[in-house]
């Protein structure tokens, strides 16, 4: 077991350390940087699809969200969908719909039923998923695998990280148009992503910060999905409240809850929409909460808020995969503090089987 941990104490913290491995993993033979090309086999054949629907639960729907932006910036239409909720959303579909599903595992029954119900209904279906042979690589049409290696820990880390970059390589494969820029920096990022391991101050921040009443997170834009997901990890593991929501949502309710007992954990990239973000930073210290910036910008950041948990400059779109390595950690230590069992958070289980 300890031999499984490659020395660490806790599967999960392993997993995170793992990503820029699992970075690398993911992007083998996938990506020519010097022709700007992607390569993706897995796809041949497969025509520009009219539209794309993601369907998956928790931290693979997060991964949804950050992909749906991609997409849509390359022109494609794009919208991810909570899998639960699918069938009721009764989202239109014809045969040159593409219905992605994103599961770590490949046996989620949710996200099993949503990729069953889009395949009578016409759309042809993909699977992306970790799991070799796992149910949903079986039964989809296509399977596209992220290549993070066995996952142990309930909580979703390095897999996470794997979906990003292999929704970021479907988006440059799918669209008319590559882009070499956005290419080289996802070349870059197990460099970035080990720049954020090698930084300690995570532990520091969680530990001033274990005796809150709830923690709030926020991001803007493509950092929106990362405020959601870092949320999700903190009450997953740590058992403390945690809600995560895009920052221009706090004014309209949120900010009843805000305290001097509950930090603000804020995304603040420097390329986008920094001002509105610091703006919102603002209305919450006003309020005496503690604020943990998660950005590219130090310089200009650092006065707004108590914490800053620096991430290398990139381009916007792969900020958020950056990002959220900061705040896996973050929620590992909080629950390290709080003496939780991490691996086993209570009432969860890895993959959930049943509807
Ligand atoms: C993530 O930390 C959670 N354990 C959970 O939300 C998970 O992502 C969800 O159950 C979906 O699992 P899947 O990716 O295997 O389908």
């Amino acid at each position: 077991d300890a031999a499984g941990k490659s020395g660490y104490d806790h599967y999960m913290r392993k997993e995170i350390a793992e990503q820029p491995r699992a970075i690398r993993d993911c992007l083998r033979g996938r990506v020519t940087e010097l022709e700007g090309t992607v390569s993706l086999p897995e796809l041949e054949g497969l025509e520009t699809p009219s539209s794309v629907q993601f369907v998956a639960c928790g931290t693979s729907y997060h991964a949804g969200l950050f992909g749906e932006r991609l997409l849509r910036r390359r022109g494609i239409h794009a919208q991810t969908f909570v899998a639960s909720e699918y069938d009721a959303a009764e989202v239109p579909i014809d045969d040159g719909t593409l219905v992605v599903g994103i599961t770590q595992s490949g046996e989620t029954a949710d996200t099993m039923r949503a990729l069953r119900g889009a395949g009578r209904a016409g759309a042809t279906t993909l699977a992306l998923t970790n799991v070799v042979a796992s149910s949903a690589a079986r039964e989809c049409d296509r399977v596209l695998y992220i290549r993070a290696g066995p996952e142990i820990s309930v909580a979703a880390t390095k897999s996470f990280a794997s979906q990003q970059v292999t929704l970021s390589l479907l988006a440059n494969a799918l669209a008319d148009t590559t882009s070499r820029a956005h290419l080289r920096e996802l070349r870059r990022l197990p460099e970035y992503v080990q720049s954020v391991l090698d930084d300690t101050g995570t532990r520091e921040v969680a530990e001033a910060l274990a005796d809150a009443d709830a923690y709030f997170f926020i991001g803007r834009g493509d950092n929106a999905p990362v405020a959601l997901e870092g949320a999700l990890k903190l009450k997953e593991i740590s058992y403390e409240h945690a809600e995560g929501f895009p920052a221009g949502e706090l004014k309209h309710g949120p900010l009843a809850l805000v305290t001097p007992n509950t930090p603000v954990f804020a995304i603040v990239s420097g390329r986008s929409k920094t001002a509105e973000t610091i703006g919102n930073v603002n209305e919450v210290r006003a309020r005496g909460a503690p604020v943990v910036a998660v950005t590219d910008d130090p310089e200009s950041v650092a006065p707004h808020t108590e914490y800053v948990l620096e991430i290398p400059e990139t381009r916007p779109s792969v900020v958020p995969i950056v990002a959220n390595v900061q705040l896996q950690l973050v929620a590992y230590w909080l629950a390290n503090a709080l003496d939780r069992p991490i691996d086993r958070p209570r009432n969860l289980a890895k993959s959930v089987t049943v509807l």
